[in-house]
């Protein structure tokens, strides 16, 4: 029986349990107990105990003391124990774990330094211009103070980020110098170093890739479309994107060279790009699958289960099989308040009878009757995500806009829509 060791999760990727299960895989997770928030459970929030409860859940939950040496130990005493086909990880955090402890292991792996770069923007960025691709024009400020000097460098508007982020956290548009001195004074987000580039026009877009053998290929294209006022925020997700022919090309064009340039080998990634007049240009590589509903937003459109894409990709490459060409359309989206308000006394009724008229894949909200909700600032400020599908992208986008205006109405508040 293959035996996998799942190094974190995020949340939407506890489903790859089952899918390990289906395949009749044994699989082990292991979460480090970090103090605080812990990020290899990002979204998560459950407990050990609730995990090891979990129904479809690893077959086998185990903690590490903490990361790094430890948890490359911890990886090597379980594997003399029962040995490993497999190391893989849902969680952004843990991709560079994940990627060490198989190469430690000497299983399936991208090499060290590809996934290194990978998992940071600015050497995605370095690595793009060294082989002479199309790239957004970038500067690095080491420290927080320099920003509003190299902002200046490169010309306003630009986009201050920093080199690991993930869900917009410390992710700003600088529209002048007073906004860059006003980033500079601030604290929000991770530590630096930060990227200052230019800004893209054009929409948002993410490539889903399978690494085969070194070879990338184009699972699907999904359109990022983005709050009307705030382009930061992300509202819905539709897949597949509706692409003419020659953006299908060059889309695939650009995937085959990125990762050309990046030399990553193996699994399933999810890269962000914005369709510019002059073609994509990457926002950003996530050496990680597709997150929140996106694999379930894939599996109803493609009949392909996306955990089962990573695994086979890391077990039994010669044995994938590609995704057939998308049936209808789907979309993932979020419920987001443009403004920090409060519910009205029966928004979860009002909420239930909304979703009663619509067949989602996926819902969840974090409403209360009466209770504050917070303004979505990044993607982990949404108060619900949910996922739909109809019989094309445009229906189901449809769809979603027609749910959004009724919840408009429901709560009372403009929402995060395109
Ligand atoms: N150079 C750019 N020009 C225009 N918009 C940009 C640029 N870089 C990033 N953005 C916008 O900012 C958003 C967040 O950037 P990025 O994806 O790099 O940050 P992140 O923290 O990794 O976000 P997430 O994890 O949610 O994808 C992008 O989705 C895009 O809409
Ligand atoms: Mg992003």
């Amino acid at each position: 029986m293959p035996n996998l060791l799942f190094l974190g999760s995020n949340s939407a990727g506890i489903r790859a349990f089952a899918t390990a299960r289906r395949l009749g895989h044994r699989s082990t997770l292991v979460v480090p107990l970090l103090p605080g928030s812990d990020p290899f459970m990002l979204g998560g929030g459950w407990s050990v105990e609730e995990l090891r409860r979990l129904p479809d859940g690893p077959d086998e939950v185990v903690e590490a003391p903490g990361l790094d040496d430890d948890l490359y130990q911890l990886a090597a005493d379980l594997h003399a124990r029962t040995p490993f086909d497999a190391v893989l990880t849902t969680a952004d955090e843990a991709a560079e774990y994940a990627n060490e402890a198989a190469l430690r292991l000497g299983l399936p792996a991208n090499d060290r330094t590809a996934m290194h770069t990978a998992c940071f923007k600015h050497l995605c960025r370095a690595r793009l211009d060294e082989a002479g691709l199309p790239n957004a024009r970038t500067a690095v400020a080491r420290t927080r103070s320099a920003v509003p000097q190299v902002a200046a460098g490169i010309g306003f508007p630009c986009v201050v980020k920093p080199a690991r982020s993930s869900g917009k956290e410390g992710v700003a548009i600088l529209a002048g110098p007073s906004d860059a001195l006003g980033y500079a004074g601030g604290s929000d987000g991770p530590a630096g170093p930060w990227l200052i580039e230019e800004y893209l026009n054009g929409e948002l877009y993410s490539a889903e890739v399978l690494c085969l053998d070194g070879t990338a290929h184009l699972l699907g294209v999904t359109h990022r479309r983005r709050d009307a006022l705030n382009p930061l925020l992300e509202a819905a997700a539709v897949f597949p994107a509706e692409l003419d022919a020659d953006q299908h090309a060059a889309v695939r064009l650009f995937v085959t060279e990125l990762f050309g340039a990046l030399r990553l080998s193996v699994g399933v990634f999810h890269v962000e790009y914005i369709h510019t007049a002059r073609g994509p240009i990457l926002v950003e590589v996530n050496a990680r699958m597709m997150g929140g509903s996106a694999p379930l937003s894939f599996l109803r459109v493609t009949g392909t289960d996306p955990y089962e894409l990573l695994i086979d990709a890391l077990l039994s490459p010669a044995s994938v099989r590609l995704p057939d060409v998308a049936t209808g359309g789907s979309v993932a989206f979020v419920l987001g308040a443009r403004r920090a308000g409060s519910a009205p006394a029966d928004a979860e009724q009002g909420l239930a009878r909304l979703a009663g008229r619509f067949d989602f894949l996926h819902q969840r909200h974090s409403i209360r009757n009466g209770e504050p909700i917070r303004g979505m600032v990044s993607n982990v400020t949404a108060v619900g995500g949910y996922c739909n599908y109809a019989e094309s992208s445009a229906a189901a986008f449809a769809a979603y806009l027609e749910f959004t205006r009724g919840a408009e109405q429901v709560l009372g508040m403009p929402l995060v829509s395109p």
